[in-house]
């Protein structure tokens, strides 16, 4: 199992991947464009040709980014992918040197175990909402927001 940078052609798959799981209403719907326009934020995991992985580490200002659309598909979970997939992100805005994370998600125990906290979601800068306001929960958000703060120097 290797994490990979997305290309153009995994989008596809990463768009079924993620709005299949937005269907049950386990995560927020992505169109094809947004994928698109963010495909450098993206990581995948592949087995031969097809995208059984994805998530997305999206900078937000010079000390905040956010992991976003993590997504494993049912018959690859319990695998560990979703961990790693999560410390990818980590480590990414470690090299970039951003200090915060956040996400907002309805699965707020799986991040927890990265020591994410949970924060009311006011407390994220107003910048964060920018792609909210195309949301169709917009302003019902009913997902949890969590922070974590990444130890300096490490
Ligand atoms: C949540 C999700 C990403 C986990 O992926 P995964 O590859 O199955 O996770 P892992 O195998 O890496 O799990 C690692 C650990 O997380 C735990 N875990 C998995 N889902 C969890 C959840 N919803 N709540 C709390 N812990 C969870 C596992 O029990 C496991 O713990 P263990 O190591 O002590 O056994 C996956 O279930 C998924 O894609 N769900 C649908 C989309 C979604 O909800 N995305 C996340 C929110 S945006």
């Amino acid at each position: 199992m290797k994490i990979e940078k997305a290309r153009i052609s995994d989008v596809p798959q990463m768009q079924q991947l993620i709005n299949y799981f937005a269907d049950k209403d386990e995560m927020l719907a992505r169109s094809l464009s947004e994928i698109y326009e963010n495909i450098r934020d993206y990581f995948v995991v592949r087995q031969g040709e097809r995208v059984i992985a994805c998530t997305a580490l999206h900078v937000s200002w010079s000390d905040l980014a956010e992991i976003k659309s993590l997504a494993v598909a049912e018959d690859s979970q319990k695998q560990g992918i979703g961990d790693q997939l999560v410390e990818a992100c980590l480590s990414e805005a470690r090299e970039l040197g951003i200090p915060t994370i956040f996400c907002l998600t309805y699965k707020p125990a799986f991040f927890e175990r990265f020591g994410f906290l949970q924060v009311d979601k006011m407390e994220l800068p107003r910048k964060v909402w920018t792609e909210c306001y195309r949301c169709p929960k917009f302003p019902n958000c009913d997902e949890v927001a969590l922070i974590c703060h990444l130890p300096a120097g490490v």
